[in-house]
């Protein structure tokens, strides 16, 4: 994955594309580089390993010009983290420049074919894929655009891409293609953008140009001509995006995901009065939604990461409300181990980008089996929201720190809100929703507490625990993954009672074990279980609601309704991962090896 922008514009370009990659270093930030066209015989390229403030530093050592250009952050899926590695990639003669997002399956075939003699500079598959364009331009006599269209006529089918091209020989002229990875087309008066994500641009505009797969755009300042796969020209007009440019911004906030963390009581209260009317009953979900999920005999959720953890507690919604027995599934597994499915499945894609490839290879599998599918996502527009038959958002705002909070207890409100409209829960969940965000706003308010925690109980401490029942087992999945990506903590989530038929042997003296007990049904086991645990050494940490708990909890949480106690549980564990990763001096926004949106397989 990696952020792309370019821009063609009738003033320097630099600025935009650098001011760009700064919005989109939170989707890979191995290494990052930019070319800047200033006439067919002066251009630049400048790249850079590590964040983009060091590509900022090369830039300016050197007086660039342009009005053009392309620019690219990277996280490495061929070669190394290496300033030889890094996008744009040029052909051997410096005619050709090229950024790319995806995964170019055959490219070792295609290098092995048809590039003997040719001495890459890297080992990555998008040079070898600018240097194809190179190759079948000059022994074809082709332009760029031909160039273009004969080197991806060679991917394999699986090949994903994100491609954006300039020709020296064109100045002023971008050429943008994909399949699989998202890229959008901004449009506004004199600038032209091409990016693979709105937020990199929305101080230039809001208005964007859906490319789809197999489509190529070619961009210039003041025009953008669309072609399909047929190379005749569409015309597609653009959509407005609603998203207040400041909510992309950390404010006052030290990190995203604090502020994220912050935001989540305040999205708590934007769904209950999106998807509620003054009278407590449910709006804005469309009834072919609700109809088709009561046809269904089963209903499938399948996700990625932490949506996949929002899923297994969605489940529950919608098995005890709607009675339809609920599958949850990892969506990289799903893809291409698909399980025996019921004669009506109802297919639902939890995302917060929308963009992640796996659970989008999941999506055209079921697409293609006529299975009616539903996306929940924060980001609206996206590939996943564009192409299942229905699409109900998160209303999250931009969610920008690589580790997911907000999206997370968003996704478990919708479902909730979704099951209830199907079935009605026998709730006012209005009221309940707005008695939870108070909740959540009160937890959120005890951050100290946590950050204590964090410094006391997990000081020097290579592995921890989160275990817990039921709702509570699911809560621990995520709250160990939280945990492990950001502060590289190895945390296992685990049941509470499966601890004992195994992986109780890896507690040592002083092992964090955070126990959370917000189930009446199985509390007393769980505090069990945690016994267990001290009784070989851990530093059992009680995380328990106001009517479970007992002296010596580390933190009682508000009682609430057993079935929405996970948009509570979560939050310790969350700022817990936020303050142990502030004392081990890491980057809390952009942990290693991790990129925001996964949109390779
Ligand atoms: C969550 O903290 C991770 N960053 C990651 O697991 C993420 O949830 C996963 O990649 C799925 O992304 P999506 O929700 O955008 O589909």
């Amino acid at each position: 994955m990696c952020g792309i922008v370019g821009a063609t514009s009738v003033s320097e370009v630099l600025p935009i594309l650098l001011k760009g990659l700064e919005k989109l270093e939170y989707r890979g930030y191995d290494s990052a580089g930019v070319y800047v066209n200033y006439s067919e015989s002066k251009d630049y390229l400048i790249k850079a390993k590590g964040r983009v403030s060091a590509l900022e530093e090369e830039t300016s050592k050197v007086e660039i010009h342009g009005t053009s250009g392309i620019a690219h952050t990277r996280w490495a899926t061929h070669g190394g983290v290496t300033v030889e590695n890094a996008h744009p990639h040029k052909s051997e003669d410096g005619r050709f420049y090229l950024v790319h997002n995806g995964v170019i399956e055959n490219y070792e075939a295609l290098r092995d074919t048809y590039l003997q003699g040719v001495t890459l500079q890297s080992q990555t598959d998008t040079e070898v894929a600018v240097q194809l364009i190179d190759k079948f331009a000059k022994d074809n006599q082709l332009n760029a655009l031909e160039a273009l269209r004969m080197m991806i006529s060679k991917l394999d089918g699986n090949s994903a891409y994100g491609f954006l091209l300039m020709d020296r020989q064109e100045p002023g002229i971008m050429y943008a293609a994909k399949r699989k990875s998202p890229l959008l087309i901004g449009v506004s008066e004199g600038t032209n953008v091409v990016t693979s994500d709105a937020t990199a641009v929305l101080d230039i505009t809001h208005d964007f140009i859906e490319l789809i797969d197999g489509e190529v755009a070619i961009v210039s300042k003041d025009k953008v001509t669309l072609l399909n796969e047929a190379g005749e020209t569409i015309v597609r007009a653009p959509y407005h995006l609603d998203i207040d440019e400041s909510a992309t911004d950390k404010g006052v906030y030290p990190y995203y995901m604090l502020k994220e963390i912050d935001e989540q009581a305040i999205v708590a209260h934007t769904l209950a009065q999106h998807y509620f009317d003054e009278a407590g009953q449910i709006i804005n979900i469309d009834a072919d939604i609700i109809s088709q999920i009561k046809r269904a005999d089963r209903l499938y959720i399948v996700a990625a990461g932490t949506s996949y953890h929002a899923g297994l507690v969605g489940k529950r919604y919608f098995e005890q409300w709607t009675h339809t027995p609920t599958e949850v599934h990892i969506a990289s597994e799903f893809a291409y181990d698909q399980p025996l499915l019921s004669e009506n499945p109802f297919f639902i894609f939890l995302s917060q980008s929308g963009e992640t490839a796996d659970s989008r290879e999941v999506l055209q599998n079921i697409k293609a089996q006529q299975f009616p599918t539903l996306t929940i996502a924060n980001v609206m527009n996206s590939t996943l929201t564009r192409e299942a038959d229905f699409a109900l958002p998160l209303l999250a705002g931009p969610e920008i720190a690589v580790a997911s909070t907000k999206a997370y207890t968003a996704q478990i409100i919708v479902q909730v809100i979704l099951a209830h409209a199907v079935e009605n829960s026998g709730l006012d969940l209005k009221e309940e929703l707005a008695k939870l965000a108070i909740d959540m706003q009160t937890i959120i308010d005890d951050k100290e507490i946590f950050k204590t925690i964090a410094e006391e109980a997990l000081d020097g401490q290579r592995s921890a625990f989160y275990i817990g029942r039921g709702l509570d087992a699911a809560v621990a999945m995520e709250a160990a993954l939280k945990l492990k990506e950001i502060s590289y903590v190895q945390t296992e989530g685990f049941a509470a009672g499966e601890l004992k038929h195994g992986t109780i042997s890896l507690i040592e003296d002083a092992t964090p074990v955070f126990g959370l007990i917000t189930q009446s049904k199985t509390a007393g086991l769980v505090r069990g279980n945690i016994e267990e645990t001290k009784a070989r050494g851990a530093n059992a940490i009680v995380l328990a609601t106001q009517s479970l708990s007992r002296p010596g909890d580390d933190y009682v949480l508000p009682d609430v309704n057993e079935l929405l106690a996970p948009v509570l549980s979560v939050i310790p564990a969350q700022l817990i991962a936020y303050y142990s990763t502030l004392a081990r001096g890491l980057d809390v926004d952009r942990p290693r090896n991790l990129a925001k949106s996964v949109t390779v397989q």
